[in-house]
């Protein structure tokens, strides 16, 4: 039977898809019978990322395969983006998950640090959204987009001195605004219908929360004390999210800010 969140025979795209958030969300499109290429700055795949690709169940159909590129350099993400979707002729999803963190305060920030974290932070997820998307109009997919922005883009983050990184989340999730508005529509020429989602995560356990606790940047405690639930979140928790926005599950949604944080933005 038909089911809405069949994924079997699209292709996608997840950047910072070597560990953490990216990885997880990238395996349940795989085990919705995606192909997911992850993309990464990394030379190579975290061992997490090698482990994820054994466990695969060859059932699923989908696959999931390594690139590395950095996603603030604009020509190299078209040629390996390109060459993705000349695979199977066609691209029908990105999750751009790849970021950064810095923990400063703004008075002690550099305009170099400054500047860095929004090469990756926004450019980058400029640079992944436009880039998927001219090969979803090259091909003639009505694909979906999912921006990985944060909490940190909504509230003022207790616990996390990190101005640069909380902003560019913020300026993340008003860009999805942005491009569902321009890419929405069905154009006579059969492009365009893309649909184009922040999604805003809560606190989850990944390598980089784990390097803020291991250099006390950050106090885990005060993070469970933060949200309705009293704990962080895992990154696996994210697949379901991951697989309704890039399925037609949520055929109808988009330019919008889906928040799993635990309830923390709620009180
Ligand atoms: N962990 C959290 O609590 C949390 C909460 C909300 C949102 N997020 C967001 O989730 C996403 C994933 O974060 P994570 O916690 O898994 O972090 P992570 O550091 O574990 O993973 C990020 C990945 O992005 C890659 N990356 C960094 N710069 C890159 C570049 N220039 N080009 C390509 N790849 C690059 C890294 O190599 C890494 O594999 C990020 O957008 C992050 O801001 C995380």
């Amino acid at each position: 039977m038909f089911s809405r969140f069949d994924l079997t025979g699209k292709v996608f795209v997840v950047t910072g898809g070597s560990q953490g958030l990216g990885l997880s969300m990238a395996e349940g499109l795989v085990e919705a019978g995606g192909t997911v290429h992850c993309l990464d700055i990394q030379p190579e795949p975290s061992d997490n990322f090698k482990t994820a690709k054994e466990r695969i169940n060859p059932d699923f159909g989908g696959g999931l395969e390594y690139h590395q590129v950095d996603v603030s350099d604009a020509e190299g993400l078209e040629t390996v983006v390109g060459r993705i979707a000349d695979q199977k002729q066609r691209l029908d999803g990105l999750i751009a998950a790849a970021a950064i963190q810095h923990i400063s305060p703004a008075l002690e920030y550099s305009t170099d640090d400054i500047r860095k974290m929004l090469d990756v932070n926004y450019i980058g997820v400029f640079l992944s959204a436009r880039t998927c998307a001219r090969q979803m109009h090259k091909y003639k997919i009505p694909g979906s987009i999912c921006l990985i922005a944060s909490m940190s883009g909504l509230i003022a983050n207790r616990g996390l001195i990190a101005p640069v990184y909380n902003s560019s989340k913020a300026a993340v999730i008003q860009l999805a605004r942005n491009l569902a508005m321009e890419w929405g529509r069905k154009q006579p020429d059969g492009t365009g219908g893309i649909r184009v989602n922040a999604l805003s995560p809560g606190h989850i356990l990944t390598p980089m929360v784990e390097e803020n606790f291991r250099k006390g940047e950050a106090d885990p405690k005060e993070w469970e004390d933060n949200n309705m639930l009293g704990r962080i979140s895992r990154p696996e928790e994210f697949k379901g999210a991951g697989v309704f926005l890039l399925s037609n599950a949520s055929s109808y949604m988009t330019g919008q800010n889906l928040v799993v944080d635990g309830g923390t933005s709620a009180w």
